[in-house]
């Protein structure tokens, strides 16, 4: 049973393809998230995580969706983190988590993908987007046969702690807000963005997206509108976005 949680469509992708080789079923965390459904989950197959690497960890609503639900069957877990750079310290707070949850885990691995995080800073031109995909197929592939043939995870090196355990909290109470996005005149007011916010941040009032406060800044809304509408403050204006899949 693969469980993916993703904002701008990489770790879908990667869950989508393990899928693909392993034959196993997809179920999609930002749904149940948004639906607000916990259901008990059933698997004799081993469980596999695919998410982003929020700093340095799993997105904290990702984390909070696997601690609340109550998994039955299988007690063996992947986990594998979509990241633009590196997944810093996650594999830590990954086998916190499975001690938590009493999961043996059957390895963490990461795949660098082209950076999502268009809020934060720096998104990369489609040529170099398209070279980081095609040099990560191999490691995914090479992830679901692995994952196929139930073996281990080959062990990666963790890289420094800093990110991971100072900078995560820190990110959290200082970037990770609404307030930033606006629509402009472009919105033709389709509702996409509202349909994707896996947390129901984004309602449109009189044909125009308006924000709350429960953001996790996933970049669903602002990668997936297709009108490309959606600003955050200046830093986003006249960038490239960044979606993997269709808008
Ligand atoms: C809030 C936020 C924090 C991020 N932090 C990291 C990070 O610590 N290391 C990294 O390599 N990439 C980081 N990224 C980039 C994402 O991990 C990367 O783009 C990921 O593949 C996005 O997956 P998705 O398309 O499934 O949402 C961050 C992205 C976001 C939105
Ligand atoms: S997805 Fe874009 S065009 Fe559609 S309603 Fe949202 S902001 Fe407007
Ligand atoms: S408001 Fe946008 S960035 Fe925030 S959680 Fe919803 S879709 Fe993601």
């Amino acid at each position: 049973m693969i469980l993916y949680f993703s904002g701008t469509g990489n770790s879908r992708y990667v869950a989508q393809k393990i899928a693909e080789i392993s034959g196993d079923e997809v179920i999609s965390i930002n749904q149940r998230l948004k639906a607000q459904d916990y259901a008990t989950i059933s698997s004799d197959k081993p469980l596999v995580f695919v998410g982003p690497i929020y700093a340095g960890r799993l997105p904290r609503v990702m984390d909070e969706y696997i601690k609340k639900v109550n998994f039955m069957g299988t007690k063996r877990a992947y986990f594998i983190g979509t990241c633009a750079q590196t997944p810093w310290m996650t594999v830590q707070y990954v086998e916190k988590l499975c001690k938590e949850k009493s999961f043996a885990l059957l390895g963490f691995n990461s795949v660098v993908m082209p950076q999502g995080y268009i809020a934060g800073g720096g998104i990369q031109p489609k040529d170099i987007n398209d070279k980081i995909l095609k040099e990560a197929e191999p490691k995914i592939v090479k992830i679901a046969e692995t994952i196929r043939d139930k073996q281990t995870l080959p062990k990666e090196q963790p890289d420094k702690a800093i990110m991971s355990k100072v900078l995560n909290p820190i990110m959290y109470s200082m970037m990770i807000s609404a307030k930033g996005f606006t629509a402009t005149d472009k919105c033709t007011g389709c509702g996409k963005c509202e349909i994707r916010c896996p947390l129901n941040n984004v309602k449109l009032v009189n044909g125009k997206p308006s924000w709350g406060k429960e953001c996790t800044h996933c970049m669903a809304c602002i990668a997936g509108c297709p009108r490309e509408a959606i600003e955050y403050g200046k830093k986003t204006q006249g960038k490239p976005r960044y979606y993997l899949g269709e808008k």
